[in-house]
């Protein structure tokens, strides 16, 4: 026999899904070589090594007919003027996509395809990203005082390749500028090939 269906609640008043196996937190150390401004990096790591973002996950087999499911939080800051992020990957069986729906907080989703085209969509309340397979994601929150909350589900068995990104970054980069909130082009992409 299989498993039974189960239900959980995302909308209950805590930031946290009432069901989860996992629950991660990534802080400022851990996201090394990630943001642009490296010496804003290390005088921020200086005074202290803040949360910024957690995922909360409900754990399935990781095999294809499951789905992965859970919460992802990005909360606000910036480093240098580049808001706070996620450090973004390619699903390791690459031909999976993603699903997002955005429940808190204001942001963007970066994407791009090993080919290296790109993609920028907001995400605010209400509103449901579907991410094609071949497609690698970033979430940045660019609230002031919220975090950015998202619900994502995702095949059983994709799997995460954090190294890609790790080694080119992304083709562009959501910073506060003189007039807000700018998408820029990434000067040091896939530059530390
Ligand atoms: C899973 C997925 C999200 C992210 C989460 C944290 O495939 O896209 O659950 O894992 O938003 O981001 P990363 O995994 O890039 O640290
Ligand atoms: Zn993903």
């Amino acid at each position: 026999m299989g498993d039974l269906p189960f239900v959980f609640m995302i909308s209950s008043p805590q930031i946290a899904p009432t069901r989860f196996d996992n629950h991660i937190t990534r802080t400022l150390g851990s996201l090394r070589g990630h943001f642009l401004d490296e010496n804003a990096y290390a005088r921020m790591l200086a005074k202290g090594d803040v949360l910024v973002y957690e995922v909360y996950e409900v754990h399935r087999p990781e095999v294809p007919g499951e789905l992965q499911v859970g919460m992802s939080i990005v909360h606000p800051g910036k480093v240098g003027s580049e808001f706070f992020m996620t450090k973004g990957h390619f699903h390791q069986v690459l031909d999976t996509g993603e699903l997002y729906y955005c429940l808190r907080g204001e942001g963007f989703m970066v994407m791009q395809t090993p080919e290296g085209e790109v993609a920028v969509e907001a995400l605010a309340p209400g509103r449901v990203l579907y991410i094609p397979p071949r497609w690698a994601h970033r979430s940045v929150c660019t609230s002031r005082q919220e975090a950015l909350a998202t619900f994502f589900v995702y095949p059983g068995h994709a799997g995460h390749d954090y190294g890609t990104i790790e080694q080119d970054g992304f083709p562009k980069l959501v910073m506060e500028g003189a007039g807000g909130i700018e998408i820029i082009d990434n000067p040091r992409w896939r530059k530390d090939r």
